[in-house]
């Protein structure tokens, strides 16, 4: 998740480029870049790092030019530092491109373009952009960008400047966000409304497959088959602050409705075009060695152990290999059984978690292969790791993790299911089964977050509550733990989760009248034994919420509130399971009036012992 800004008008573009970018650098910051038309070329700035590197590596210097695009980088594909730092150009240096977005096939695409002669200086999917512009272009950059999006498959939005049309800036969009915003001779392009509102409240939000032609004077929008879109001009209300979390209140709950994104992001590239298998590309374990593997070790911290926890239950059923899942600082001081035939995976969103980079350190030092999943690119431990699959989340402002969390989720599926084919654990037909369930995810997601849940009620009997209990079996026990850390870390409610058939050996003395329990019931096999579980703290007058699979409208006969999911196969129900229970979370936390996304003694990302 990427920031790109675009400017066409008659004052200096720089400082006004250089502007939107710091209103964006929310949306990443791994380098900055700016590209301009001067001196009849076009002037590349930029540089790795946050915007006060460039900014400090331009020291005053600005570019006398009135046209421009700008880009702050979430690195996906190819490490932070200058060279992949956009804008790109082609090989001429007549067509500068920023984007925001993933190219799925730009592997075959730079091959292509190689054949072609064309010489590449990135690793990044986004420099096959300005190659395929220089590749097709003969004279019209509309013609020339309507050729190059029907040969990229994957998400974006790209803004290109080119050299043989300084009056001109050509933008489209698929999968990724953009807004136009409308000026008095001059106009704007940004990923978000937070760069625009210091210009104009006046905007164009463009849709998948629409392309906009900035003129200084005009601007012109068109549909993917090039007719003119007569677009509605929607006028941004927000204040700066609310733009930047997208008119959402807080950083967490803009971050809970990014999930659907986040998912496709992350399964984007991974699956085969027929969706017979997974394809992991960045994961290089000789074959030999895979079938040598006699134990999985998943060790990390908080939200992310939690996704470990869902990670051991789903390897060993689609793998069938024993898998431990272990608590990062617990395992480093261990002295863990782990040998050269144990593969570790090491969760962390931001990378850097001391304990995590520790026990990935001991891992190896023991002989183990190294797996890392991580959302930051380069980050410690993804510098450390054998391999690293990333989860492509996007930034996470919120120190509660959430859509890192659900990514994490996905990424055991993805091993669980790459650990499987090479083994031969499953047949083709379940695999597919599986891979058919994934890829409606994002969809399910949305539409838990579309229906909303009737939780407001709940919340408000409940919100001065001091304890909460969070009950499930199986993989929904797994993601009761979840539940309960989201409740604690933001509302301070003492939440407890407890495998639901270990209540009555003890738990069960905290049980009164009206205290909330929150029932796990997405496991179809668990079903009876987890309705028991309910009726024995009903029995003691708790106020039980269920979350349950459509499908099990059974359980509104013993719980007070049922909160509903979609249906899917019984191994991804966590992804679908948490959702409700990070909004209980929110809504808890927004009631009792608390700092939502700086929650008190807490670090998003916790680099000490
Ligand atoms: C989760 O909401 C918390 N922010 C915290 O438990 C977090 O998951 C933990 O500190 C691990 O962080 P990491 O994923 O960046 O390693």
């Amino acid at each position: 998740m990427c920031g790109i800004v675009g400017y066409l008008g008659g004052r200096q573009a720089a400082p006004i480029l250089l502007e939107g970018l710091q209103k964006l650098e929310y949306r990443g910051y791994d380098s900055a870049g700016i590209a301009v038309i001067q001196n009849n070329a076009i002037e590349i700035l930029k540089k790795s790092g946050k915007l006060a590197q460039l900014r400090a590596q331009m020291n005053g210097y600005m570019p006398e030019s009135t046209a421009g695009i700008g880009h702050t980088r979430w690195a996906t594909h190819g490490r932070p530092n200058d060279v992949n730092a956009h804008p790109h150009l082609d090989c001429q240096g007549r067509f500068a491109v920023v984007h925001n977005g993933i190219i799925e096939n730009y592997l075959t695409l730079r091959e292509w373009l190689i054949s072609q002669g064309h010489v590449f200086r990135s690793e990044t999917d986004t420099e096959v952009l300005p190659h395929l512009l220089e590749e097709f272009y003969m004279g019209d950059m509309v013609e020339t960008i309507q050729r190059v999006i029907k040969k990229v498959d994957g998400s974006y939005a790209m803004v290109a400047l080119a050299l043989d049309e300084p009056n001109r800036l050509v933008a489209a969009r698929h999968d990724s966000p953009l807004v136009v915003g409308l000026g008095e001779g001059e106009n704007f392009l940004a990923s978000d409304i937070p760069a625009l509102l210091k210009h104009t409240r006046e905007t164009y939000i463009l849709e998948d497959g629409e392309i906009a032609v900035l003129t200084r004077q005009d601007v012109e929008v068109l549909d993917h088959s090039g007719r003119r879109v007569d677009k509605k001009v929607f006028h941004v209300k927000w204040e700066a602050a609310q733009a930047e979390k997208g008119g959402y209140d807080h950083f967490m709950l803009k971050e809970i409705h990014e999930q659907p994104r986040a998912l496709k992001d992350t399964l984007s590239g991974r699956i085969a075009q027929d969706g017979s298998r997974v394809i992991l590309n960045e994961i290089n374990i000789p074959q030999e060695q895979l079938q040598q593997i006699n134990k999985v070790v998943i060790t990390a911290c908080g939200t992310a152990f939690h996704a470990g926890l869902v990670g051991k239950n789903v390897i060993e059923t689609l793998a069938g290999i024993p898998v431990e899942a272990d608590i990062a600082s617990e395992l480093r001081y261990r002295n863990p059984l782990i040998d050269a035939n144990s593969l570790v995976i090491v969760i962390s969103q931001s990378g850097e978690t001391a304990d995590t980079l520790a026990a990935l350190r001991e891992a190896k030092r023991k002989g183990a292969r190294v797996i890392a999943v991580t959302n930051v690119v380069d980050s410690s431990v993804a510098r450390e790791a054998d391999d690293v699959l990333y989860t492509w989340a996007g930034p996470e402002i919120a120190v509660a993790s959430t859509k890192a969390y659900i990514t994490q989720l996905l990424s055991m599926y993805l091993l669980g299911l790459y650990l499987a084919q090479n083994r031969g654990t499953l047949k083709d037909r379940e695999i597919a089964q599986i891979i058919t369930d994934l890829r409606k995810l994002p969809d399910k997601v949305a539409s838990i977050l579309e229906n909303g849940t009737n939780i407001k009620e709940f919340v408000r009997e409940h919100c001065n509550c001091e304890n909460a209990f969070f009950i499930g079996r199986g993989l929904d026990y797994a993601v009761a733990m979840e539940g309960s850390l989201k409740l604690k870390e933001i509302s301070y409610i003492h939440a407890e989760a407890y495998a639901a058939g270990e209540l009555k050996h003890g738990t069960l003395a905290l049980i009164v009248k009206d205290v909330p329990v929150v029932a796990l019931v997405t496991q179809q096999a668990l079903y009876d034994k987890t309705v028991s579980n309910i009726k024995e703290v009903k029995a003691r007058e708790a106020t039980v919420l269920a979350v349950a699979t459509r499908g099990l409208e059974e359980v509104s006969k013993v719980a007070d509130e049922v909160l509903y999911i979609p249906r899917t196969h019984q191994m991804l129900t966590p992804i679908l399971a948490v959702v409700p229970l990070q909004l209980l979370a929110y809504y808890m936390a927004v009631s009792r009036g608390c700092d939502v996304d700086q929650p008190r003694n807490l670090a998003k990302s916790v680099t000490v012992e």
